[in-house]
C-alpha cells in the first residue's frame, strides 16, 4: 500500500505494540509493528516519518531484556520511547534508568512542569497509567523533563531539536485519558505526519494495488459469510468486476438465512459472478455417524475441498486467489504458540495445492478497520458485524453426531439467541454468542405431558482475540427470554443452560 505517513512501532512486548499500532492509526497515520531486533538499515529504508518504541514486560536490567541499537538515534527521525521504550532511550542516550524498588501501577496523578510538544494544551494535572518497576532518574543530556509523579520525577521527556520524546507512563491504554492527544502531538507536530489515512484512501490504494497487480488475469474467491472474505470481495469486485468470480459452498451447516443472505448480498446486491454450490446433502451423508470432534473437523475440511475444486473447475483460467488474511495473523504467524488444540478450517481459506498467487488485500488491517471498510464499501450490517462463526460451522455445536433434524434445532434456537442478544444491544459487544445442542435428552413437562428432549446451552462470551474469554454477564431479564422463547418455540428442546466458562480451560466452541 503506499501511505503519505508511516511510523513503525518497535515491538517490545506483543500486547502494548499492538493497541499503540491501533492508536496511531485512530490518528489515521499508517504504522505497522516491526520486531526489536530490525536491523537499522532495514528501518531506514522503509523511511518512516516516525518511530514509536514500545512497553514491554521485562526490565531492561534483566538477562536477555531486549535491547536497542544506539544507530537508531542517529537516524534523524523521531522517536517516542513508552515506558520501557522510554528507559531504553535514556540508557542509550546517556541518562540513568534505576530500579525504584516501588512499583507504580495503575492510575496515577500527573503533573505537567513543561508543555513542550506532547503536553501542549492539556491540563496540568491529570490522570495516567503506570505500569512499571524501574524508572528514568536522569534523562540523557539535552533533554528535558516536562512532567513528573510522585514516584517518577522523570515521568515525560523531550527534545524537539532532536526529535526526542519519552513518556513513562502509556498513552495507547483508554485508562490514560489524554494519551491520543498525546499521541496526536507526537506525530502530528512531532514528526509532521498528515491525519491521510482514511478509509477512503485505503480503499482506493487497496484498488490500485490489485489492479496494478492482477492486471487483466481473473481471480476468484471463497466467500465464507464472513466479514473478512466479504469485505475483501467487494474490494477486489471494485478493483476488477468481473474478473473476480466468488465461489459459495453452502455446507448446509451454516446459520439461519445465512446462506440466503450472502446470495442476496453479493449475487444481487453487489453484482458479483457468484458460483453458489448447494452441497449440504453432501455433508450430511459425510458426516453420517461421525462423533469424534477431530474427525468432524477432518471430513468437513476434505470435504469442503473437494467441493470448492469441483465448482473451480470451471475456472481454471484463474491465476489468482483471494485470501482475507488480517494483520493480526500477519503479525502473529511467527510467534503463536503452534500447540494444535483443534485443527482449524478456515473455510474462507482454501486447498494448499491448488497453485493460485494470493491476493490479500486486507494484510494490513485489524478487525475494526476491516470492518469500517466494509461499512464504507456499502456491506449490510448484517454482514460487517456479524460475530466470528468457526469453519465447520454448526457441526462443532452439535455434539455427537450431525443430523438434518439436529442442524434444523440448532438453528432455530440459535436464531432466537442471535435475534434476543440483538434486542437486548449486546451484539456487537459480545464477541460470540450462540446456542449448542448436547447430545444427551433429559426430562420436562410441558402442558400436561412428560417430555423427553434435547437441552440447548447457551454459549455467549466476551473477547479481545478469542484466545482467551470470560462468558458474557448477560442480564438475567436477558437470559429469562432467551430461554423461554427457546424451550416455547423450538421443537424437540425442554431446556436451557447458560456456560459459564472461561477460556481457558475450556474453549469457546464445544468442539
Ligand atoms: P475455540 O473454540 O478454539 O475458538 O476457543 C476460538 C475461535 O476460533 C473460532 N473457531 C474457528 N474458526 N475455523 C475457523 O475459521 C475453525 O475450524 C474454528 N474453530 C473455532 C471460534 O468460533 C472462536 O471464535
Amino acid at each position: 500500500m503506499s501511505h503519505e505517513s508511516l511510523v513503525l512501532i518497535i515491538d517490545y512486548g506483543a500486547q502494548y505494540a499492538h493497541l499503540i499500532a491501533r492508536r496511531v492509526r485512530e490518528c489515521k497515520v499508517y504504522s505497522e509493528i516491526v520486531p526489536h531486533d530490525t536491523p537499522v538499515d532495514r528501518i531506514k529504508e522503509r523511511a518512516p516519518d516516525g518511530i514509536i518504541l514500545s512497553g514491554g514486560p521485562m526490565s531492561v536490567y534483566e538477562d536477555g531484556a531486549p535491547g536497542i541499537d544506539p544507530a537508531v538515534f542517529e537516524l534523524g527521525i523521531p522517536i517516542l520511547g513508552i515506558c520501557y521504550g522510554m528507559q531504553l532511550m535514556a540508557g542509550s542516550l546517556g541518562g540513568k534508568v534505576e530500579p525504584t524498588g516501588v512499583r507504580e501501577y495503575g492510575k496515577t496523578p500527573l503533573t505537567v512542569l513543561e508543555e513542550g510538544v506532547l503536553l501542549d494544551d492539556l491540563p496540568l494535572e491529570q490522570t495516567v497509567w503506570m505500569s512499571h518497576g524501574d524508572t528514568v532518574t536522569a534523562p540523557p543530556p539535552g533533554v528535558e523533563v516536562t512532567a513528573r509523579t510522585e514516584v517518577s520525577p522523570v515521568a515525560v521527556v523531550e527534545s524537539r531539536e532532536r526529535g526526542l520524546y519519552g513518556v513513562q507512563f502509556h498513552p495507547e491504554v483508554v485508562h490514560t485519558p489524554a494519551g491520543t492527544e498525546m499521541l496526536k502531538r507526537f506525530l502530528y507536530r512531532g514528526c509532521g505526519c498528515l491525519p491521510t489515512w482514511t478509509m477512503s484512501s485505503i480503499i482506493e490504494d487497496s484498488v490500485s494495488e490489485i489492479r496494478a497487480r492482477v492486471g487483466e488475469e481473473k481471480i476468484i474467491c471463497g466467500l465464507s459469510g464472513g466479514v473478512d472474505s466479504a469485505v475483501a470481495a467487494v474490494l477486489v469486485h471494485k478493483a476488477l468486476g468481473d474478473r473476480l468470480t466468488c465461489v459459495f459452498v453452502d455446507t448446509g451447516l451454516l446459520r439461519k438465512n445465512e446462506a440466503a443472505e450472502v446470495v442476496e448480498t453479493f449475487g444481487r446486491h453487489h453484482k458479483m459472478q457468484l458460483v453458489h454450490v448447494d452441497a449440504s446433502e453432501r455433508f450430511l451423508s459425510r458426516l453420517a455417524g461421525v462423533t469424534d470432534p477431530e474427525a468432524k473437523r477432518k471430513t468437513i475440511g476434505n470435504e469442503f475441498i473437494r467441493v470448492f475444486e469441483e465448482a473451480a473447475s470451471g475456472l481454471e483460467d484463474a491465476r489468482f486467489l483471494v485470501q482475507g488474511t488480517l494483520y493480526p495473523d500477519i503479525i502473529e504467524s511467527g510467534t503463536r504458540d503452534a500447540a494444535l488444540i483443534k485443527s482449524h478450517h478456515n473455510v474462507g481459506g482454501l486447498p494448499e495445492d491448488m497453485e493460485f498467487e494470493l491476493i490479500e488485500p486486507l494484510r494490513a488491517l485489524f478487525k475494526d478497520e476491516v470492518r469500517a471498510v466494509g461499512e464504507e464499501l456499502g456491506l449490510p450490517e448484517e454482514i460487517v458485524w456479524r460475530q466470528p462463526f468457526p469453519g465447520p460451522g454448526l457441526a462443532v455445536r452439535i455434539i455427537g453426531e450431525v443430523t438434518a433434524e439436529r442442524v434444523a434445532i440448532l438453528q432455530e434456537a440459535d436464531a432466537v439467541v442471535i435475534e434476543e442478544i440483538k434486542r437486548a444491544d449486546l451484539y456487537r459487544e459480545i464477541w460470540q454468542s450462540f446456542a449448542v445442542l448436547p447430545c444427551v435428552k433429559s426430562v420436562g413437562v410441558m402442558g400436561d405431558g412428560r417430555t423427553y428432549a434435547y437441552p440447548i446451552v447457551l454459549r455467549a462470551v466476551t473477547s479481545e482475540d478469542a484466545m482467551t474469554a470470560d462468558w458474557a454477564r448477560i442480564p438475567h431479564e436477558v437470559l429469562e427470554r432467551i430461554s423461554s422463547r427457546i424451550i416455547n418455540e423450538v421443537n424437540g428442546v425442554n431446556r436451557v443452560a447458560y456456560d459459564i466458562s472461561s477460556k481457558p480451560p475450556s474453549t469457546i466452541e464445544w468442539e
